[in-house]
């Protein structure tokens, strides 16, 4: 089993990083390869829409040279991706936003019928975790709809588990939260167990 978690905060060793830990070393314990990227390390370009060749060659986006394709590959080769990102203005943060932008170049478009021919990214499995500041719940119910839409609608993968916690400001206060971390353990136990 390959586990690929993105980490979409600035913040290392932050609230975000230390749920993503957890998440990994739950995975890890039932065998599984796991790799954590911090979004933040890589270079992404924002997308031009420029329709140059993104749905014609699969995962060859011709403008850019940066980190997306290799990000794209990881994807690919994933069975379970974890997307953690805290919540930014009410909603995922822009650096999360932007590498979703430059996913286009998974599908593999008829540009005759505007048909997806190929997706290279359906069927994998997806964990979204959201922190946020705010102790209410409804806070987060923006961004998952949007992952909803993104990672069901656009990648066709299928959201196996949801994780948020609120109440988390500065740095590690997540370490306060001890549940919330048993619970990202205990998800990725069972998800990598099936
Ligand atoms: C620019 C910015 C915007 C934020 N917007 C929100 C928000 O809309 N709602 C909220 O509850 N928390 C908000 N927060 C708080 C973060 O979600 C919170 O500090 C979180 O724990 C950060 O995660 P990290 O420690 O992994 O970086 C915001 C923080 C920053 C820096």
């Amino acid at each position: 089993m390959n586990v690929l978690a993105f980490v979409a905060s600035p913040r290392k060793n932050s609230n975000t990083d230390i749920l993503t830990d957890r998440f990994l070393e739950g995975a890890k314990s039932t065998g599984a390869d796991c790799e954590k990227v911090y979004l933040y390390d890589c270079s992404i370009n924002f997308c031009q829409g420029c329709y140059r060749n993104c749905w014609i060659n699969p995962n060859d986006c011709t403008r850019f040279e940066d980190d997306m394709q290799r990000l794209i590959e990881k994807m690919i080769a994933s069975d379970l991706v974890l997307f953690a990102s805290p919540v930014y203005m009410g909603s995922f943060t822009a650096k999360l936003l932007s590498f979703f932008e430059r996913t286009i170049p998974i599908h593999n478009v008829d540009l005759e019928t505007m048909v997806v021919v190929e997706n290279r990214l359906r069927g994998r499995n997806a964990v979204v975790a959201l922190i946020h500041d705010s102790p209410d719940p409804a806070t987060a119910e923006l961004p998952f709809k949007v992952m909803d839409r993104i990672l069901k609608k656009s990648f066709e993968m299928n959201i196996v588990g949801r994780l948020q916690v609120g109440g988390v400001r500065d740095k590690a206060d997540i370490n306060n939260k001890q549940e919330s971390l048993r619970e990202a353990y205990e998800l990725a136990v069972r998800l990598c167990s099936q």
